[in-house]
């Protein structure tokens, strides 16, 4: 069997074994989540010569939701470097849920950019200006990364505009440390919007295969971000990707990855290949159930375990 086959054949197997489960639930503290169809579960990987293989609902739009979160930390890496971004966000995975208050003793800073109180730090950190709204430089980087022009579910934007006091809460928390460097109710309002950009499981398969292949797009052949912005986000996704499972996800999993709220879940192999799925009913540290496990089975079954 060639190497193609094998990962056609990985998938749809994938597939059939897990679209049964239906453990876990849709998250509805964003109550427009919950109009999305349970029963859907995409699986897609994108290999380094650019070619997507995918199985299932792969083309259903989702909302990024904290999938989102490491693709604006490369374009503030890009714009500042690492050692200015560091100044404001960390790079210490928190061992706490994704929403939790998370402020580093000492510096006020949060652990990393992969909660939301990091998440909220690094989408005020893009440079923001007239000619160039922060928002629409983020519009387009995401849409560089997933090779294609990415929208926004409006929605879906409204909806957590309309009940996300916490992240609100969150942001003037930080902003009463000193490490929130721009008004608190603009920083939340890109973050939502960057939140409520929508892509396939093949377009986050894509992105993760953007950031493997050392920031070049494999589809498109477009730098995205240098190699060096490349490996310092697969290296925060490693170690904090997946929240208070982070450690779990690496010892069993062994990728850098991010999950979503939506259902959306991205695990990257690098220098081979990008991965996602979709599949919106979650576990308790906001993961897709169906995601989780077919990604786990999958780096069992093609030995993709990097360590
Ligand atoms: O800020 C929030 O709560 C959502 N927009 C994103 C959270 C999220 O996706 C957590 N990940 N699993």
């Amino acid at each position: 069997m060639s190497a193609s086959e094998a990962v056609t054949d990985a998938l749809r197997e994938l597939h059939a074994r897990f679209a049964g489960v239906d453990e876990g639930r849709q998250a509805d503290y964003i109550p427009e989540l919950t109009r999305s169809d349970p029963d859907d579960f995409g699986l897609a990987l994108v290999s380094m010569d650019g070619h997507a293989y995918s199985a299932g609902a792969a083309d259903t739009p989702f909302t990024l939701q904290s999938v989102s979160k490491p693709f604006v930390y490369a374009l503030a890496l890009a714009a500042l470097g690492l050692d200015e971004v560091s100044r404001w966000v960390g790079a210490e995975p928190s061992g706490e849920a994704f929403n939790a208050i998370s402020l580093e003793p000492g510096t006020g800073r949060p652990a990393n950019a992969m909660v939301n109180a990091g998440a909220i730090v690094t989408t005020a950190l893009v440079p923001d200006s007239r000619e160039e709204p922060a928002f629409g430089r983020i519009l387009s980087c995401l849409s560089r990364f997933a090779g294609r022009k990415l929208d926004v579910d409006e929605d879906v934007h409204g909806s957590e505009a309309a009940t996300g006091d916490r992240n609100r809460a969150l942001a003037y928390l930080i902003r009463s440390t000193g490490s929130l460097p721009v008004d608190p109710v603009q920083a939340v309002d890109t973050y939502f919007r960057q939140c409520a950009v929508r892509a396939t499981a093949v377009d986050l398969a894509v992105m993760a295969a953007t950031l493997a292949y050392g920031g070049v797009n494999p589809v498109t052949g477009e730098r995205v971000v240098s190699p060096e912005v490349a490996a310092q986000v697969l290296a925060v996704m490693a170690t904090c990707g997946m929240y208070d499972s982070s450690g779990d996800w690496l010892l069993r999993v062994g990728l850098p990855a991010k999950s979503g709220v939506s259902g959306g879940l991205l695990a990257a192999g690098p220098a081979r290949f990008g991965l996602a799925a979709y599949s919106p009913l979650l576990d308790a540290s906001g993961t897709s159930v169906r995601g989780r496990a077919a990604l786990g089975a999958l780096s069992e079954r093609l030995g993709l375990h990097l360590m």
